[in-house]
């Protein structure tokens, strides 16, 4: 809605990846994309270099940042946004010297054939397909993307994980698969990239309780409805239970 955005500039830094990543700065409202902090402040020159800097310590887990153009504290954060109940808004603007800017990741090319369509949020963004019909199973559902020429969607930051809860809104209230599972050792949910949860994610994207791993035999992470219209996350559930699915094109995935 009325992010009121202003475009405060753009430009390329080199990331921690070796490719060039094009972002801009934007200062945003606090209530569409909200900031988990990263780490601790510091002190520096210009909401540049504090964006700069950020990116150099965090890499793509840096979405935003908070700048104080009086104290010049600089604070990294990470952008979450849409239903998760337990993500507050924890970097305060608390005073009007402070802003929150986002910082645009690079946007993936997308080619939207098989009805695959780039999805972009504060900043985030992604190609995607949601199923139309069942899987029979998760590594049926693995099958069907990689068909495309796509995987099941890695969210591997907290960015790109709200994007899917945004962009996803009848999904929401259904068992379906995405790119996450811990077949292999149980305990440890990677995702299809081979990417680990991060420590944030680890906090934030489960259901209450979950996963718990129920009876031995829930090893695939599935997006689940709210027990109380209130929390909405993952549970780990059965591999092999016929389930919608999302898959993303994605240059690295
Ligand atoms: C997009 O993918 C389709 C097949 O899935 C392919 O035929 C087409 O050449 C691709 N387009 C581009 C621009 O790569
Ligand atoms: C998953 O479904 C596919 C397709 O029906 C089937 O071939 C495969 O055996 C199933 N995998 C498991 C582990 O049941
Ligand atoms: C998938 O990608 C490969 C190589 O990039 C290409 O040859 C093939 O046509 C693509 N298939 C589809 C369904 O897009």
């Amino acid at each position: 809605m009325a992010l009121a955005l202003l475009l405060f500039l753009a430009f390329k830094v080199l990331g921690a990846s070796s490719e060039v990543r094009q972002f801009f700065l934007k200062q945003v409202s606090g209530q569409d994309c909200q900031t988990l902090q990263l780490g601790e402040s510091w002190t520096s020159h210009s909401p540049i270099t504090c964006q700069r800097e950020s990116l150099s310590l965090y890499s793509e887990n840096c979405q935003s940042v908070v700048y104080n153009s009086q104290t010049r504290m600089c604070t990294p954060g990470s952008i979450a946004f849409g239903p998760l109940d337990r993500v507050t808004t924890s970097i305060p603007e608390s005073s009007l010297s402070d802003k929150l800017y986002f910082v645009r990741q690079p946007i993936p090319p997308c080619n939207t054939s098989n009805n695959f369509a780039l999805y972009d949020v504060c900043g985030t963004s992604a190609c995607l397909y949601f199923s139309t019909s069942k899987a029979e199973n998760y590594s049926d559902a693995r099958t069907l993307c990689s068909q495309m020429n796509s995987s099941l969607f890695v969210g591997n930051t907290m960015a790109k994980f709200s994007l899917l809860w945004h962009t996803s809104k009848t999904y929401m209230n259904a068992d379906t698969f995405i790119g996450l599972q811990d077949i292999d050792v149980e305990g440890n949910f990677v995702w299809e990239n081979g990417e680990p949860l991060s420590y944030e994610q680890k906090q934030y994207i489960w259901l209450p309780k979950q996963p718990d791993n129920k009876r031995s035999r829930q090893d695939c992470a599935v997006t689940w409805p709210s027990f109380n219209s209130q929390i909405q996350g993952l549970d780990d559930e059965r591999c092999n239970i016929k389930r919608h699915f999302i898959c993303e094109r994605c240059g690295q995935c």
